[in-house]
């Protein structure tokens, strides 16, 4: 083979690490589009019904419902989601809030770890810059 055919074989197999390589984030996010993606399919799967439509939840979150406990709240940035890290997200996710004495279920047996953070980022992408930034500063990634 001459240099040129050797040239061109080693752009074609670097072209293909390229795209088999880690996909680029989302601008200033951890998570690329298409966790994004995937996530909104495990959302309406399992989590629109109680969530609701754009993560947006339930309006009167803060108030407890006739049996104490908490409506389902907000993902979407507006209640207190934010607040939590990335595990303690997943942890949510897996456990559900029984063992605190909430009402969601546990996903653990439905949900492998890549759609549990596929789901994550999904909630994420409607949260404000300001929001995002914010959950960072208090160490979000741990
Ligand atoms: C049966 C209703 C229900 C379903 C289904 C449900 N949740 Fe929840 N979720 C709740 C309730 C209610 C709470 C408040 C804590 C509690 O009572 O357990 C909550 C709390 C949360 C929290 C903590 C929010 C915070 O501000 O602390 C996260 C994160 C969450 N849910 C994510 C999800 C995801 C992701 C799914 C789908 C995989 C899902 N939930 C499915 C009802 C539900």
């Amino acid at each position: 083979m001459n240099k040129c055919v050797w040239l061109l074989f080693f752009c074609v197999v670097f072209a293909g690490c390229e795209k088999g390589s880690d996909e680029p984030r989302v601008a200033g996010r951890w998570y690329a589009q298409s966790q994004v993606e995937l996530g909104r399919k495990v959302y309406a799967k399992y989590c629109i019904g109680c969530h609701r439509e754009n993560a947006q939840g339930t309006a009167n979150w803060k108030e407890r419902s006739p049996d104490q406990s908490f409506p389902p709240p907000p993902l979407d940035g507006s209640a207190h989601a934010w607040h939590h890290p990335l595990g303690m997200l997943k942890r949510v996710i897996e456990e559900g809030g029984v063992p605190l004495g909430g009402k969601m279920p546990g996903f653990k047996d439905k949900l492998n770890e890549k759609e549990n953070l596929a789901v994550i980022s999904y909630f994420q992408s409607f949260w404000a810059d300001e929001i995002y930034n914010a959950w960072l500063t208090r160490g979000g990634l741990k």
